[in-house]
């Protein structure tokens, strides 16, 4: 017997390519609602999880969004580093290019960086505590849209408005340099009574460091507490700095007291230089 290559018995060819198609929409179907049912009972198992990351479909990944809402869902990885106080690190939150970038709008303008003293203090009484060159930069001092782009980042990852960050300080340390262990927040039975206080600071850090310069945490979790820990030391928990990401702390628990394990400070660099950029997030509106 004898075939056409390419007929099927009994069937004129007119007939079969609406056949075939037919076929492939029935197999498409089925595949269609054993994905459904399968990822209904993924939803039963896992809601919270399935909730964040799939849901609703239809709507492309994301939910129906306030005038002021982002229309797609992002996400920014983190990892809590502490508690106590509360830390949280963002690796790679700013890109290598966008870091150098800080560095070199920053770098014709440092001078040795200042420091808010105490009832008593002077600046030389007080010198050596913070050895960096630093200077203060805004966002909208940017023209290249950079720290822009990071102060944005930073209100989302925080979900506190830009408008409570100070200006960026961009900070160098060389060979040697640091910041002896304190807070950030102002204590006004030290400072006297403060308009605004810090509530957190946000480090995005521009370099890594050979060796040395990590952020120590003498503190954490109520380590060296009333010991008499020598504020010089570097001790306790440390972050070692990398090109590009961000570590977040705040100084003030959510009633709005100091929290006493927020001190903190950066240890000499021993070889290499470190390049941070700071930014101190308030409990009030700043004016700009
Ligand atoms: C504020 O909160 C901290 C931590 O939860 C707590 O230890 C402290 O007693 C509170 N202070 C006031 C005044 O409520």
């Amino acid at each position: 017997m004898k075939f056409k290559g390419n007929r099927v018995v009994g069937m004129k060819p007119k007939t079969r390519l609406p056949i075939v198609f037919f076929l492939c929409f029935c197999f498409f179907l089925v595949l269609l609602f054993g994905y459904i049912i399968f990822s209904l009972d993924l939803n039963r198992n896992r809601s919270q999880r399935k909730f964040l990351q799939k849901f609703p479909e239809e709507e492309g990944d994301s939910f129906g969004h306030g005038e002021t809402g982002d229309s797609s869902i992002s996400s920014i990885p983190f990892q809590v580093l502490s508690w106590r106080p509360r830390i949280l690190y963002f690796p790679n939150f700013a890109s290598a290019e966008q870091c150098l970038s800080i560095i070199g709008m920053a770098k014709s303008k440092l001078k040795p960086s200042s420091l808010a003293l105490r009832k008593g203090e002077t600046v030389e009484s007080t010198k050596g505590i913070r050895t960096s060159s630093g200077t203060f930069i805004s966002a909208s001092d940017d023209s290249t849209g950079v720290l822009d782009f990071v102060e944005r980042k930073i209100a989302r990852a925080t979900m506190i408005p830009r408008s409570h960050g100070e200006a960026f300080n961009v900070l160098r340390y060389e060979i040697g340099q640091r910041y002896v262990a304190h807070y950030d927040a102002f204590n006004p039975a030290e400072y006297g009574p403060q308009s605004s206080q810090r509530i957190a600071s946000f480090l995005l850090y521009l370099s890594d460091v050979e060796e040395g310069g990590e952020t120590m945490f003498p503190y954490e979790n109520g380590a060296n507490m009333g010991v008499g820990y020598d504020y010089e030391r570097c001790i306790g928990f440390k972050v070692r700095p990398r090109q590009g990401d961000g570590l977040l702390f705040y100084s003030l628990y959510p009633n709005g007291t100091i929290d006493k394990t927020s001190l903190h400070g950066s240890c000499p660099v021993i070889k290499g230089e470190k390049w941070v950029a700071t930014k101190w997030i308030d409990n009030q509106e700043l004016e700009k």
